[in-house]
Formats: C-alpha cells, structure tokens, sequence
C-alpha cells in the first residue's frame, strides 16, 4: 500500500508535502517521512507514527525548500519503524526515493549491492532501489533510475529526488498507480489526485511501464525503452468539498450520511422508464446462457465481497445459472472451472486490491470475459478487464467501506435485472415493475438515517460488549457478515454473522445474558425460521437487537428486547436498507470507545500486497 507525494515549484514544500499525506493516509499509517532538498542539500525527516507526528516533529524547524518528496506507509517489508520508514536514501545520502508497491527480488539484489560495497540501514525492499538507482548513476538520475526499474521485479510507484539534479524530481510505475499533476506554483507526483485537490487544476495518470521527469514547468513521460510519449493531460473534475468533512467529526459519518446521494447516483445513470441500461457491456447481451455463458463468478475482497455475495443470492433466481461469489484471494488456488463461457465481476472500490487483480487474471488467462465494478475511475482492474462498470459513490476517504457498499449493492442489483432482460430471463413488461423500487431507494435511505437516534442509544448501551453475533438468512446473510465486519474494524470488538439456521450447529454455544444477537428479520424471506432462531437465543438469555421491516407483529415485539423497523421494500433492495443500521451501529460503537474511526489500527484503505 502506502501513498506518495512530491512537489517541485515555488511555494514551500514542507507544508504541500504534509498535506498531501494526510489525505493519502487511507493508504496507510505506520509511518511517514519526507526528504527535501533545503539549500541545495538533501534533508530527511521521518516518524514511526502517524503523518500528525512527523508535522509535529518538522512544526519545530524552518525548513526553506521548493522541491520535496514523501510518504506515509503500511508496512510490509520490516516493522513500522522509524528506520524502515521511507525516504530511504543511497550510500552517500544524496538521492532520495519513496516507493509504493514491492520490489519481490530485493533480496537478490540486496545481496549483489552489498558485495558491491553498499551499506543498508534498514529492512526494506525499497532501501534496495535506493542503492541501485545509485549504481547504475552516471549523471544523469533518469537514465539512472530507468536502468534500476528495468532489474526490479515486482511492483512499484515510486519518486526520487537528487541532490546533484534539484531541478526535477523523477518517477516511475509498474503495478502501482501514480498521477502527476500541474498547478498554479508548480508540480506534483502523487499516489491519488485527493493528495493534490485544490493545488493542481491538471493531472496526468502514468501508464503502465512509463517513467518520467517532473519539473516545477511540467512534465516529460517515456516509455519503458525510453521513447519520449505525447503527455495526456486532462482537467481535474473532482470537487475539493468531497474530501473535507463538510461538518461531521469523522468521514465515515458523513460518507453514511452521503448514501442517498451516492445510491441515487449509482442508480441514476441506469434506470430508465422501461429497462435498465449497461451500455458499456452490450457485448453481454449476445450471449444467451445456451449458446453463451454458462456460470458466472463475481471475485472480490472485504467488504467488496460481501456486496458480490449478495449478487450472488439475487442473481442465482433471476439469471438461472450458477452463479458464485468467491473471495478473491482464493480464486486463484482453486481449480475452479474457467473458460471462455465464464463470466467474471471484479468488484472492488478501489480499482487496486492485488487479490481481485490477480483472481482477474486467472479469469483471463482461463479465457473467461472479466467485467471490473468499480468506484475509482482509470484504475488498474479497470484497465485489466474486457469492461468497467462505476459505481458513483464519489471519494471514499474512511477506511472502513459504507457508502461504497451501498453503491455496490444497487448496481449489482440492477446488472443482475439488466443481465436477465438481455438474456430473456425476465418479460420487457416486467420490468418496470422490477425498476420501481429503485426509484424509491434513496428516499427509503433517507428514512432509515432518520434512525439514527435509536441506533445511539442501542451503542450507548452495549458499546462495552466484547462480542456481537449477526444472524440473517437468504440475502441478508452476507448484510450480517457486513455488520460484524464493521464492528469489528473500527471498534475492535470480536463479532461473527452467521445464517440465522446455522446458529444451532455451533454458534449457539456462545450465547449468554451477555451477548447482543443483532437478528435482521425480514417478512420477504423465512419470517418464521428466523422468528424461531430468535426464540433460541432468548431461551439462553441472549439479547435480541431485531432489525425489521415487520416492526408491529406479536411475536417480535414479545421476543426482541429492541427492534429498529425498517421501510417495508421489496426484496430486491432490502439488503441496502438493512446495511444502514449496522453501519451506524458500529460508528456510534466506535465512537464511544474512542477509536480512531476513520483509521483503525493495522487496516489500509486499498491493500496492494497478497
Ligand atoms: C472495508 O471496510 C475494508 N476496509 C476492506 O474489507 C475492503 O472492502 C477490501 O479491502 C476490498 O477493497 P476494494 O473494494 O478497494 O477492493
């Protein structure tokens, strides 16, 4: 993971560069450092910590530098100490690099640079491009750093600065995203364009391969064998208020809060009064599930594989093909059958996660057509797969996954309608009446946000809890999985969802008068047998959180010790409307431990390693 920065211009650097890595901390935390050239001379600063910490440390010195590079970190290669945070420099001190990715034959190089004379000061992988950026220097640092990418295998996006050439700073991606950027003073080199929103009105996304100079003028882009390329630079179209916490204390408050909007944009694009539209996957519709596809796979991680899991449960009964979702760091150790018949999502917010990318091209190289769902454009998923399709949740900045989700589940919804149209699963009159709940779901959000009291007085109540159990059935199992997913995240309570039936083969020997059992029970789906769970739980004094759409009948008003009603909706959207609660539970959880909400500890935003 980590987040890079760099800037060369005629503002300070210091403050640019800081900055710039608070926004990217989603990307990491464990450390952060910056290198700058102050008088002409290479100066290195770096803090196990936060990014907080090293503003804290530099806050004490007057630093009177233009040009600067920096980092903050997710550790991989060696602890998150302050050794092993990054820059990292060469033997003499003079260049310095920050690196994303990781270089997987560093040993091997490390050894072939320390019998050559170099000395290495910490555990890193990127502490070995350093040195060989330094071996293969000859004047000139871009010829230089080009020579060093040629012999590194793995990934990398990484920045380097030179105390013999201030002028420029140079970079270099492979597997790793990184974007340039232009502005009123100067330019900038980034991880991702929020580091540098309100500073540069142009950027440039580095392709694959592509190495670069950047000067505080603008831009030079070569390729890998060092052909000069035209620079396709395009306006930044991103509004700066999406990431600033427009009020709320934390962003994954106001990113739950966000979810009308972000459903309603997701969704908005797709519906229209007698169909739903994926344009940008019409080669889909040709293929009927005889002559064409015959299953299909939906690969994610995390929170992302928790909407695939529903999908998998709506579109099994409309598609009438296996379907399956399966966690993206398992799809490529299973032999699971793949060919040209295969269908594959990648569902991923970021666009990044190693695991989905590499599941992606297991699908790929099996001849599988792989679709990318995505909520960040231009993303290396989005270009490894036959078709993107967005979600339009706008920037995520809270590691923990919400409005993302939601987004996901629509447009996984809506697909798995589109798909079944097209494949003539589903009557052109019908579907207007399988549109209709779309329509009314961002107001439906709405109304559960407006529950937001109720939710607080429930945390209030068991934010002291040391475990949670979530139990549904049917869709909204993969929504229980959800819930114990956020808890546990960002409040560090230990919390599992289990099928509502399942509870008695196992599980139900947790159950004391100290556990909250948070039961989503919906009236579309198994009503009773989940009614009947519910009655075993309270048998063994477990306490009954239901969250229902049946808030009025007898017997869940006698058998839960809280309920939290739910708009009655059709089955298709339920699993958005119960996902809200469960959020909103977990942050107020959160919050009344004091957890650092927005950053949980250990957990990055997109992880980039297997
Ligand atoms: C969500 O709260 C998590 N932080 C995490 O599980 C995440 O969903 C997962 O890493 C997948 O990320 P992606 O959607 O960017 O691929």
């Amino acid at each position: 993971m980590c987040g890079i920065i760099g800037y060369v211009g005629t503002e300070a650097a210091v403050p640019l560069l800081l900055a710039g890595l608070q926004r990217l901390e989603y990307r990491g935390y464990d450390s952060a450092g910056i290198a700058v050239l102050e008088n002409g001379k290479m100066a290195v600063f770096r803090r196990a910590g936060k990014v907080e910490e090293l503003a804290r440390e530099i806050g004490r010195e007057t630093i009177d530098a233009c040009v600067g590079i920096g980092h903050t970190r997710w550790a991989t290669h060696g602890a998150p100490t302050e050794e092993n945070a990054h820059p990292h420099l060469d033997c003499n001190g003079k260049i310095a690099v920050v690196h994303n990715g990781i270089i997987e034959n560093f040993r091997a190089l490390k050894e072939r640079l320390a019998a050559a004379g170099h000395v290495f000061r910490s555990q890193t992988d990127t502490e070995t491009l350093a040195h060989l950026i330094e071996e293969h220097n000859r004047g000139d640092i871009l010829a230089a750093v080009r020579l060093a990418v040629s012999e590194a295998e793995g990934a990398y996006a990484l920045a380097v600065l030179s105390e013999d050439d201030p002028e420029r700073i140079i970079v270099a991606r492979k597997g790793s995203p990184l974007v340039l950027g232009k502005g009123k003073t100067g330019s900038f080199v980034c991880s991702d364009i929020p580091a540098i929103l309100g500073n540069a009105s142009d950027v440039l996304f580095l392709a694959e391969g592509e190495v670069a100079e950047v000067r505080s003028t603008g831009f030079r882009v070569f390729s890998r064998d060092g052909e000069e390329r035209e620079p396709k630079i395009r306006p930044v179209t991103i509004d700066p208020f999406s990431i600033q916490k427009g009020g709320y204390k934390h962003f994954m408050a106001k990113e739950i809060h966000e979810q009308p909007r972000a459903v309603g944009e997701t969704i908005r694009e797709r519906i229209h009064p007698d169909g739903v539209g994926f344009p940008e996957l019409g080669f889909l519709g040709d293929q009927s599930t005889e002559a064409g596809f015959a299953r299909v796979y939906l690969v994610a991680c995390g929170t992302a594989y928790h909407a695939a899991m529903t999908a998998e449960y709506q579109w099994e009964t409309l598609l009438g093909l296996p379907v399956q979702a399966v966690i993206a760091s398992e799809f490529r150790h299973r032999d699971i059958p793949v060919d040209p018949r295969t269908l594959v999502i990648a569902v991923s917010q970021s666009g990044e996660t190693i695991d989905t990318l590499v599941a992606t091209r297991r699908a790929k190289a099996g001849g599988a057509k792989v679709v990318a769902l995505v909520n960040t454009v231009n993303s290396a998923l989005e270009r490894e797969s036959d078709a993107a399709v967005y979600t339009r949740a706008g920037i995520e900045v809270g590691v923990a996954a919400t409005k993302t989700f939601t987004a996901q589940l629509a447009a996984l919804s809506l697909l798995g309608l589109c798909l079944a149209r097209a494949w003539g699963k589903i009557l052109p009159q019908d579907m207007a009446e399988r549109i209709a709940p779309f329509e009314l779901l961002p107001a439906r959000i709405a109304t559960v946000l407006g529950l937001e009291k109720q939710v607080v007085q429930l945390a209030e109540k068991f934010y002291t809890a040391s475990d949670f159990l979530f139990l549904a059935r049917g869709s909204l199992y993969p929504i229980a999985l959800e819930g114990a997913l956020k808890l546990k995240e960002i409040s560090y309570i230990h919390a599992e969802g289990y099928p509502a039936g399942e509870m008695k083969h196992g599980p139900i020997a947790l159950i004391d008068e100290r556990m909250p059992v948070v039961v989503l029970a919906t009236k579309r789906s198994a009503y009773n047998k989940t009614l009947s769970n519910i009655e075993e739980v309270r048998a063994r004094n477990g306490i009954v959180i239901a969250i229902t759409d049946h808030p009025d009948d007898e017997a869940i008003l006698r058998l839960s010790n809280h309920i939290i009603p739910i708009p009655d909706s059709e089955e298709i959207v339920i699993p958005v409307l119960y996902t809200i609660p469960l959020q909103l539970l977990a942050y107020h959880v959160a919050v009344l431990r004091g957890t650092d909400v927005d950053q949980p500890r250990n957990l990055a935003k997109t992880v980039t390693v297997e």
